[in-house]
């Protein structure tokens, strides 16, 4: 955790009240927090009437320590709730999607009446596939629409989705197609970053080499870019999905059937497949996409800026958002895919009115300079809201001003790919916002800041948050390993979930994030291990040894910085050490994604090692970020650290 520069961030005494405007307006009324206070579980009961039910349930809450379950004799079918309802309760001529694409001027136009159909013949495609109940299937997608049409297809028969983000290599989604022991894949051709064609299909193949029980791969004919095609094992989409009947009559499956496992980083090199379930996760997916965003599904036009190969885009491009039946943006390219005035195009085209995105993003349009915003009419905006890392104050005041046009609130919200949806947030027309405060747990859940023996800190105070009661869209484990979810985060704090975050109380009581705690870092949003890169850096022939650390970064928020010992003599490590550098970083970017290729990577002859012969990361970092050392004193050779402060100076490879 960076906490010198996090608390220059601080300032707790700026805030901003919500506007009587928008308060006359709000979906939340402020006596919610207390009606919730006095029966949480009760209310997320009524909560979950926002779902379409078959068979209402008659209970709640049954929690067995780290066990809970929801609703559980309730019966749905998930995309019943986000697709069907609509189109049977009148509402199937409502644009669910203006699907945006890379490139300029290519746009799709998708009503609930359309997702329905598309849901429906996607769901008959995989029955043909042999795709049953249970089954997990793995999806590996650009942002195209026929993501979501497969995600809904899958968890409409009973099936698990689990979303393999397409940045990531060919050893990452095999890794993970074997830990769920997906039997199923669905993939595009390639996808388009900035017009330009990158394939996605040969990672697979690749992939698939080591995944033997893959049975079917159903491939989408994005790019046109040439494929290789293995006969009985892949099918084009338009081959197989076109010609299907647009009616699937859905079965009605348990409220606690797995609805899809998402990967995640821990702090061990292996990630970890978080799964949710049906009814407890769109339950609170609904709720908070309604409160948190203040959906009127009549009239706005939203935009999740994330891509549904993480958890951000299942709640809320796919589930929260359809429940409520809102109009969305879906945009398949970059922030300058065609200038760097792109969003603000796409924003004033469509009349958009909430933005959802993350402080990375923030600062990198931040950088472009306001000057580019400033040329669009943004007044449709009404709300924003931001997401992934802890926010800088200069990048919230920025959002607000100019985008926001000082009007709009900005709600920080907190959660995690293990809470399923948002706890902490404010909520717009009702609470005060602060920039750079996630400020408060949301109504019907409650959180706690915590020291190290697990006692709650006073306000103006400092420690570790933790959540004191279940919640419908926790996590119900860690797939395939139940110990793993007990011992990672109900063991540190009896009772208590550990999210793995700092947080502080400032004096009025308001909830600060302050980042990880643990080995996990976070780049542009994205959660890596420190453990993960390590042990893709040992991989390669050359390396010895690997330590990895996070550190702060202007844009990304953290950045990669390993130091690396060699397994060559000294001598050659004097050889075209920059070719190496460069050659590691590259087979980082290949073994996990890009996302994980090291800003800078330090070969140095030894690491500081405890007596006891551990890594000191702590003081690899301080190096990282230039802070002056601390006690060294623990160390077997203190020297150590001083010679790898001098080799960060001379031997730095530069950014991409
Ligand atoms: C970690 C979870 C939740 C979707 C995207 C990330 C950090 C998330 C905030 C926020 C400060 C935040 C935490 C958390 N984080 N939102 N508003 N303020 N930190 O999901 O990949 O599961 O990562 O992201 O450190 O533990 P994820």
């Amino acid at each position: 955790m960076t906490e010198t520069r996090i608390e220059a961030w601080l300032d707790e005494d700026r805030a901003f009240a919500p506007s009587t405007e928008f308060s006359a307006q709000a979906n939340a009324q402020p006596s919610i927090y207390e009606e919730a206070a006095k029966d949480p579980v009760a209310w997320w009961r009524q909560q979950a009437n926002r779902l379409a039910w078959d068979v209402a349930p008659t209970t709640a809450l049954e929690w067995d320590l780290p066990n809970a379950t929801w609703f559980a004799d309730g019966t749905l079918n998930a995309s019943v709730s986000c697709v069907d309802v609509h189109v049977r309760e009148g509402r199937g001529a409502r644009v669910a999607f203006h699907w945006v694409a890379d490139a300029e001027g290519e746009s799709r136009t998708i009503t609930y009446h359309d997702l329905h159909r598309e849901v429906c013949r996607t769901a008959n495609a995989l029955l043909e596939l042999g795709v049953k109940k249970g089954d997990r299937v793995a999806v590996y997608m650009p942002m195209i629409p026929e993501a979501i049409f497969a995600m809904l297809a899958i968890v409409r028969l009973g099936a698990i989705h689990s979303v393999v983000f397409g940045g990531f290599s060919a050893e990452a989604l095999s890794s993970r197609i074997l830990d769920s022991d997906c039997r199923f894949v669905v993939t595009a051709d390639g996808a388009f970053r900035r017009g330009v064609a990158s394939p996605l299909k040969p990672a697979v193949d690749e992939a698939l080499k080591s995944c033997p029980d893959v049975t079917a791969v159903l491939v989408v004919q994005r790019t046109r870019g040439e494929v290789q095609w293995t006969p009985g094992r892949d099918y084009w989409w338009h081959d197989i999905v076109q010609r299907q009947s647009d009616v699937h009559q859905p079965e009605s499956f348990p409220a606690e059937t797995p609805l899809f496992i998402m990967y995640t980083s821990g702090t061990t090199a292996k990630p970890k497949g978080i799964f949710h379930t049906t009814a407890g996760y769109l339950t609170q997916a609904a709720t908070t996409y309604h409160y948190v965003f203040d959906v009127k599904p009549e009239s706005d036009v939203c935009w999740t800026a994330a891509d549904i190969g993480w958890i951000t885009g299942h709640s809320y491009i796919v589930y929260g958002p359809l429940v409520n039946g809102v109009t969305q943006i879906m945009y398949e390219g970059l922030p300058d895919s065609g200038g760097r005035d792109r969003w603000w195009k796409i924003i004033s085209q469509y009349g958009a009115t909430i933005l959802y995105t993350a402080p990375t993003t923030i600062r990198t349009l931040m950088k472009w300079g306001h000057q580019i915003p400033e040329a669009f009419d943004l007044s449709s905006l009404r709300l924003l809201g931001t997401v992934g890392e802890p926010i800088n104050p200069e990048a919230w005041m920025w959002y607000r001003q100019n985008i926001g046009g000082d009007r709009c609130p900005i709600v920080d919200t907190w959660w995690q790919t293990e809470t399923g949806a948002i706890l902490c947030s404010p909520l717009p027309g009702i609470t005060a916002t602060k920039p750079g405060a996630a400020m408060r747990a949301l109504p019907g859940i409650s959180v706690a800041v915590v020291d190290d023996a697990g006692h709650e800190v006073e306000h103006g105070q400092g420690g570790y948050l933790v959540v004191t009661a279940p919640w419908p869209s926790m996590t119900r484990g860690i797939w395939g390993d139940p110990a793993r979810f007990f011992d990672t985060y109900w063991s540190r704090f009896p009772g208590k979930y550990f999210a793995g975050d700092g947080a502080k109380l400032d004096s009025d009581g308001d909830l600060w994030l302050l980042g990880r705690v643990d080995d996990v870092m976070n780049i542009s949003g994205h959660r890596l291990s420190t453990t993960e890169v390590e042990h893709a850096l040992v991989g390669h022939r050359a390396v010895a040894e690997a330590a990895v650390v996070g550190a702060s970064d202007e844009t990304t928020g953290q950045a990669i910085v390993a130091f690396v010992t060699l397994k060559l003599s000294a001598e050659d490590m004097n050889k075209d050490q920059a070719a190496l550098v460069e050659e590691l970083r590259s087979h980082v970017a290949s073994v996990i994604s890009p996302i994980a290729k090291p800003r800078q990577i330090i070969l140095t002859p030894d690491l500081p090692k405890t007596r006891s012969g551990k890594i000191m990361r702590r003081l690899l970092r301080d190096v990282a970020e230039n802070r002056s050392l601390g006690d060294v004193t623990t160390l077997t050779d203190p020297t150590v650290v001083n010679m790898i402060a001098g080799l960060m100076d001379t031997r730095a490879s530069s950014d991409d």
